[in-house]
C-alpha cells in the first residue's frame, strides 16, 4: 500500500481518489492498490472530500498529526508502505502572514518528524524493499520567489528565493528533504508545481473564492493592481504527473510541474465571472460588476513561471487540460456541489474572512 499525508486536504483528496478511481474517475495501473490517508484535520481538512472512498476496503483513515514521529513509526510497521505520498502542510500564504508559527511547526517540523520515522522504518526493510521504497515530497513553485516580466520562468536549477513564511517553510522543508537524500539515501522524489485550482479546493484560494462570492452577489476582492501573474495547473493533471514522477521518477532528482498558463489575476478573475454568466446568469447583470480591488497583499510575489521541460522529456507528462477546459468543469463542479461550499460558509470559514478582508 501507499501512505497519504494530508489526503483530506485538497489535492490529496484528489490525488486520492484518482488513485483509487472513485467517484466516476477513470481507471488506471495503480488504482487497486491500497491508501492509508494521515490526517490532522485541520480548518483545511475535510472528509466529506472522501465520501465516495469512506466504506472501501482499498481505503483507511488515520487521525493524526505529522508531527507525531512515533505514532508514524507505528503505523509504517503495521501497514507496511512501498511508497509515502506527503501533501500535509499550512498552504494558504495569507494565512502565513498573518500566523507563521504553525507553518514553521507543520511545514518544517511535520515533514522533519516524518523524514525521521521514514528514516527509521526505511532500515528495518529488506534490501530489495528498501531500494524500491519511495518519499515523494509535494512542494511549490512559490520557493523560487518573484520572476519579472520577462525572466526565464523556473527551472529545476532555479537558486531558491522564498518571500513568505509559507514559502520560506516549504523551502526548508525541500532541503530536509534533500539532505536526507545526500546524507541517508532516502530514495526521495520532490514536486515543485504552479497554482493548482479544480473541484474540492478550500474557498480561501482565489478561484473558488471569486466563485463563491460571485454566486452570493458579495464583492470580488482583487489584490493591489490585479497584474500579478500565477501559472495554473488542473489538479487532475497535477495528480497524473504525481503518479508518474511515483513510477518512474529517479531518487533524489525534483521535478517542475505546471500548466502551460500564464495569467494575470484579473483575467482569471473575469474569466470566471464570464463562465459564471453563462453557465447560471445573474438578473442583477454581468458579474464583473462585483470586482473590487483591495489593499494589497504584503510581500506579493509578483509572476511565477514554470519551465516543465525536465517532467515532459524524461517523464513524458503533459498537462491535458487549458485554463478553459480546466476551469468550465471547475466552475460546474462548484455549481453543482453547492452543499459543499454551503457547509464550509458555515463554519469557521467566517472568521477567517473578518480576519483577512475587514477595513482592506
Ligand atoms: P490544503 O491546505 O488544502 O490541505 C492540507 C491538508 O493537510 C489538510 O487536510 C490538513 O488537515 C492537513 N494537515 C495540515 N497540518 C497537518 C499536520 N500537522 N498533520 C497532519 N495533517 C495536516 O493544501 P493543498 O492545497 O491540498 O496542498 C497540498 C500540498 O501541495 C501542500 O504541501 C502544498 O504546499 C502543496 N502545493 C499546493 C498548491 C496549491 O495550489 N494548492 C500548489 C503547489 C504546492
Ligand atoms: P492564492 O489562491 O492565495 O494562491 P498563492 O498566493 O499561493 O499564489 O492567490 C492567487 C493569487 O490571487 C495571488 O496573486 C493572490 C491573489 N488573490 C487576490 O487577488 N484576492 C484574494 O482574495 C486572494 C485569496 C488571492
Amino acid at each position: 500500500m501507499i501512505f497519504v499525508t494530508g489526503g483530506a486536504g485538497f489535492i490529496g483528496s484528489n490525488f486520492i481518489l484518482d488513485w483509487l478511481a472513485a467517484d466516476g474517475r477513470p481507471r488506471h495501473a495503480d488504482s487497486d492498490e491500497a491508501v492509508l490517508n494521515i490526517d490532522r484535520l485541520t480548518y483545511a481538512g475535510n472528509l466529506e472530500n472522501l465520501a465516495a472512498v469512506e466504506r472501501d476496503p482499498r481505503y483507511r483513515f488515520e487521525r493524526l498529526d505529522i508531527c507525531e514521529r512515533d505514532a508514524l513509526l507505528a503505523l509504517m510497521r503495521t501497514h507496511r508502505p512501498r511508497a509515502i505520498l506527503h501533501f500535509a502542510a499550512e498552504s494558504h500564504v495569507d494565512r502565513s502572514i498573518r500566523g507563521p508559527g504553525e507553518f514553521v511547526r507543520t511545514n518544517i517540523e511535520g515533514t522533519f518528524a516524518l523524514l525521521e520515522a521514514t528514516r527509521a522504518y526505511r532500515g528495518e526493510l529488506s534490501a530489495s524493499e528498501s531500494e524500491a521504497f519511495r518519499f515523494l515530497h509535494v512542494s511549490t513553485d512559490e520557493v523560487y520567489g518573484s520572476l519579472g516580466p520577462r525572466d526565464p520562468a523556473f527551472s529545476e536549477t532555479t537558486p531558491y528565493q522564498p518571500n513568505s513564511p509559507y514559502s520560506a517553510s516549504k523551502a526548508a522543508s525541500d532541503h530536509l528533504v534533500r539532505a536526507y537524500h545526500h546524507t541517508y539515501g532516502l530514495p526521495t522524489l520532490t514536486t515543485n508545481c504552479s497554482n493548482n485550482y479544480g473541484p474540492l479546493q478550500f474557498p480561501e484560494k482565489l478561484i473558488p473564492l471569486i466563485i463563491a462570492n460571485a454566486l452570493a452577489g458579495k464583492p470580488l476582492p482583487v489584490y493591489g493592481d490585479g497584474m500579478n501573474v500565477r501559472d495554473w495547473l488542473y489538479v487532475g493533471d497535477h495528480c497524473t504527473a504525481l503518479r508518474r514522477v511515483l513510477a518512474a521518477g529517479r531518487p533524489g532528482e525534483t521535478y517542475n510541474i505546471g500548466g502551460n498558463n500564464e495569467m494575470t489575476n484579473i483575467a482569471v478573475v473575469r474569466t470566471v465571472c464570464r463562465l459564471l454568466d453563462e453557465l447560471r446568469p445573474d438578473a442583477q447583470g454581468p458579474r464583473e460588476r462585483l470586482i473590487s480591488f483591495v489593499t494589497d497583499r504584503p510581500g506579493h510575489d509578483r509572476r511565477y513561471a514554470i519551465d516543465a521541460r525536465k517532467i515532459a522529456g524524461e517523464l513524458g507528462w503533459q498537462p491535458s487540460e487549458t485554463f478553459e477546459t480546466g476551469l468550465a468543469k471547475t466552475v460546474r463542479w462548484y455549481l453543482d456541489h453547492q452543499d459543499w461550499v454551503a457547509h464550509i460558509l458555515s463554519g469557521a470559514y467566517k472568521d477567517w474572512i473578518a480576519a483577512n478582508y475587514t477595513g482592506r
